[in-house]
C-alpha cells in the first residue's frame, strides 16, 4: 500500500471566507482536513446560480424481491384519497425494507445502462442520490441533523455516498414503536393516494412494501457542474398527453402560527427534494396526530419559494443554490488536488450551524466504507472496472464542465433559473 503523502491543506473556500477550526475526526491527526463555513442567512445571496431543468435519462423499478429492472413496473398513478382516511391502516402488514447504507449501486447500474444505450459517455461532474443532494443544498438552514458523506473522484466525476455507520444503521432499524407508526403514516398516505392503473377507484392501493420503488434518473446542472441524480418518484398524474410526476407528503394539521412556521420550514426540504428531480407537483396530506387524514393540498413546486418569501422564518432557495455551488467547487478543488490514489475515499462531515469538513480517509476508514464487500472504495468492483476500461477509450469526456450542455443554462425555461 502506498503511504499517504503529506500535504498542506488548502483552507480557502473560494469565497474568500476564513475557514473555521473544526472538531477533529478520528482520521484528522493523520491527514489535514479542510473546512467550508456556513453562508450568512441574514444577507441575500450575493449571486444567482443557475440550475438547469432536469432532463430524464432513464427510469427503473425495484420489485418486491428488491431486484432492479429497467421498466416502469413500480410506477403508480395518483388517485384522490378517501376523505378521513386512516393512515394507520395495514400497519401490521407493512413489509419494511431494512435500513441500508447509502450505496450508489442502483444508480450506477442505471448510468451504466444509459451509457450502453446511448453508446456515449457524457461528462458528469457529480453522481448522487437525490436525498444526498437535498441534504447538501438545505444544509444552510439545517440546525439539528448532521450528516456525513463518502466521496470518490474518478475520471473527472465525483461520487457522493451518504455515510451511515453500522451503529447508526442499527439505530435507524431499531426505531422506537411510536416513531415507526409516524413513519408508516407517510407510506400509508402513498397507498391511499395511488393505484397501478390511472382510472382506478379511490381506496387502499395495496399493503405497504417499502422494497418496491419507482426511480428516475435525471441530468441537470448547478452552476458549472453537471450532475446526474437518481431518486424515487411517488406517482404520476395521467394528464392525457403525458404523465406528470407527483411527490406525496404528509404533515401535521396546522393549528396556529407555530405550526405554520414549522410547516414552512419543512417546505424547504419538500421543495428541493422535488425540484432536483424535476417533479412539478407536491401533494400534502394533512393529518391529525393519530393518523387521520384531514385535508389534501397540492403545491406547485416552483411556486413554493415565493410562498415563503417575506415570512418570519423565510428561507431563500438562492442561498441554498449558491452554497451548493460553492460546496461542489470546494470539494472538487480539494479532492482533485489532494487525491493520493484513484481509490482514495474522502469524508465530508456536516455540522449544523458550523459548516463542513473534508478529510481523506486512511486504511481503517476505507475498510469501514468497503465493509468487506466486493468494492473499490465504495464503488462496486464491476462499475470500477467498467469506468477504468472506458477511461482510455473516452479521454475527451474528462472535463465535466465543458461541452454543449453548458449552453443550455442560457435557454432554461423560466422558473428553473430561480
Ligand atoms: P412523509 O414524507 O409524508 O413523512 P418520501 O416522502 O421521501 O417519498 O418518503 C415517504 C415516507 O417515508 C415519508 O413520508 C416517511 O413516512 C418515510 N420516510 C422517508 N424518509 C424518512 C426519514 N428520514 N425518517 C423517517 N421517515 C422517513
Ligand atoms: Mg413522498
Amino acid at each position: 500500500m502506498m503511504a499517504p503523502r503529506k500535504r498542506t491543506a488548502d483552507t480557502s473556500d473560494g469565497g474568500g471566507r476564513a475557514a473555521l477550526k473544526q472538531p477533529r475526526t478520528d482520521t484528522s491527526h493523520l491527514h489535514p482536513s479542510v473546512s467550508l463555513v456556513y453562508p450568512s442567512l441574514t444577507q441575500p445571496s450575493p449571486r444567482t446560480v443557475p440550475f438547469q431543468r432536469p432532463l430524464p435519462l432513464i427510469s427503473f423499478s425495484y420489485n418486491q424481491g428488491r431486484e432492479l429492472e429497467f421498466s416502469d413496473a413500480a410506477m403508480r398513478y395518483y388517485i384522490d384519497p378517501p376523505p378521513g382516511a386512516d393512515l394507520g391502516y395495514g400497519y401490521d402488514r407493512w413489509v419494511r425494507r431494512p435500513e441500508e447504507k447509502g450505496r450508489l449501486d442502483g444508480l450506477l447500474r442505471a448510468i451504466s445502462e444509459t451509457r450502453r444505450r446511448e453508446a456515449s459517455d457524457p461528462a458528469i461532474g457529480v453522481i448522487s442520490w437525490r436525498g444526498t443532494m437535498t441534504k447538501i443544498l438545505t444544509a444552510p438552514y439545517e440546525d439539528r441533523d448532521g450528516w456525513e458523506l463518502n466521496i470518490m473522484h474518478k475520471n473527472g466525476t465525483l461520487y457522493f455516498e451518504e455515510f451511515i455507520s453500522d451503529s447508526r444503521l442499527k439505530e435507524k432499524d431499531d426505531t422506537a414503536p411510536h416513531q415507526r407508526v409516524q413513519m408508516y403514516y407517510g407510506y400509508a398516505f402513498e397507498s391511499w393516494c395511488t393505484a397501478s392503473q390511472p382510472d382506478a377507484p379511490s381506496g387502499w392501493g395495496g399493503d405497504v412494501d417499502t422494497s418496491v420503488q419507482w426511480c428516475r434518473v435525471v441530468k441537470t446542472k448547478l452552476g458549472d457542474t453537471r450532475i446526474v441524480i437518481g431518486g424515487e418518484v411517488d406517482c404520476v398524474k395521467n394528464s392525457g398527453e403525458k404523465d406528470l410526476m407527483v411527490e406525496l407528503k404528509t404533515s401535521l394539521n396546522i393549528r396556529g402560527y407555530r405550526d405554520e412556521e414549522r410547516f414552512e420550514k419543512k417546505l424547504l426540504k419538500f421543495y428541493f427534494q422535488s425540484f432536483l428531480l424535476g417533479v412539478p407537483e407536491i401533494i400534502v396530506g394533512f393529518r391529525t396526530p393519530n393518523g387521520q387524514l384531514t385535508t389534501v393540498q397540492p403545491f406547485k413546486t416552483l411556486e413554493i419559494p415565493r410562498m415563503v418569501r417575506g415570512k418570519p422564518n423565510a428561507w431563500d432557495a438562492q442561498i441554498c443554490l449558491d452554497w451548493g455551488d460553492r460546496f461542489l467547487t470546494w470539494v472538487r478543488k480539494n479532492v482533485v488536488w489532494g487525491t493520493v490514489t484513484p481509490e482514495s475515499v474522502w469524508r465530508v462531515k456536516f455540522t449544523p450551524r458550523v459548516g463542513v469538513e473534508l478529510t481523506l480517509l486512511h486504511d481503517t476508514g476505507r475498510m469501514e466504507v468497503a465493509a468487506g464487500e466486493d468494492r473499490v472504495g465504495f464503488l462496486p468492483t464491476w462499475y470500477w472496472e467498467e469506468i477504468c476500461s472506458s477511461e482510455h477509450s473516452n479521454a475527451s469526456s474528462l472535463d465535466p464542465t465543458a461541452g454543449s450542455v453548458a449552453a443550455a443554462s442560457n435557454s432554461l425555461p423560466r422558473g428553473w433559473q430561480i
